[in-house]
């Protein structure tokens, strides 16, 4: 049977009000930095809404008690770099025991392609649930080529977790990976001529690392 593919849009007041101060470009390096990781933390909160649990028992200062704590698979979060290196801090702050592959990947600006230039995972990667990062999806490319390179490395449940979406780079991932659910605060117009979504916020490693 087809898996119908997920898409969450966080709606939350702080999400929103946070991602407005970030688009606008009078924004610092430094406050654009610093609020891709408090969005992180609300967005890693929704990603992990269906962990599994498991009641353990423990003993409060006043009596026992069965509590629950996080059972099953392990999380593994996989930052697409540069601009994905921004959604991790603030993820590994909740969950700080989590495991960290990075892939490395750019677009060509021409071509609109994705090109790898490192890829390094954990070993047991199918053992874990893996959590994408990225804070644009734009044509999807580079999502498409990170999701593929995680699944090769032998990755069966995942999430892809963003900032941004256009319509196109929605309907082009979930094209290719419908078993693997997109989280993101917000989805925009559409893309420009050069594949950048707009409004959108521009270049997010740029603005994230000051380089233009
Ligand atoms: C940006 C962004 C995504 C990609 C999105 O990265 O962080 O990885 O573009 O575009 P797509 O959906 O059309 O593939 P970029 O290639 O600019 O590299 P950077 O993070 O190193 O700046
Ligand atoms: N990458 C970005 O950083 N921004 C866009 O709008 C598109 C791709």
């Amino acid at each position: 049977m087809a898996e119908t593919p997920s898409v969450t849009v966080i709606e939350h007041p702080l999400v929103r009000h946070k991602l407005t101060i970030m688009r606008d470009k009078n924004t610092s390096t430094a406050g654009f930095r610093r609020l891709l990781r408090e969005i992180a933390m609300l967005l890693c909160y929704e990603a992990t809404r269906d962990l599994e649990l498991e009641m353990v028992d423990i003993d409060t200062p006043l009596m026992p008690m069965q509590a629950p704590q996080l059972a099953g698979k392990k999380l593994v979060f996989a930052p697409i770099l540069r601009a994905g290196e921004g959604l991790l801090d603030g993820m590994l702050d909740l969950v700080p025991s989590a495991r960290v592959a990075h892939v490395g990947l750019y677009r060509d600006p021409e071509t609109l392609s994705a090109v790898e230039y490192y890829f390094k995972a954990p070993d047991d990667m199918g053992e874990r649930r893996v959590i994408v990062l990225d804070p644009m999806l734009a044509t999807a490319n580079s999502a498409i080529a990170a999701v593929d390179r995680l699944k090769e490395a032998g990755a069966t449940d995942m999430r892809f977790v963003c900032l941004l979406a256009a319509p196109e780079g929605v309907s082009n991932f979930t094209g290719h990976h419908p078993d693997v659910p997109i989280v993101t605060a917000a989805i925009d117009e559409k893309l420009d001529d050069h594949g950048y979504i707009v409004p959108g916020l521009g270049d997010a490693g740029d603005r994230m690392f000051g380089t233009k």
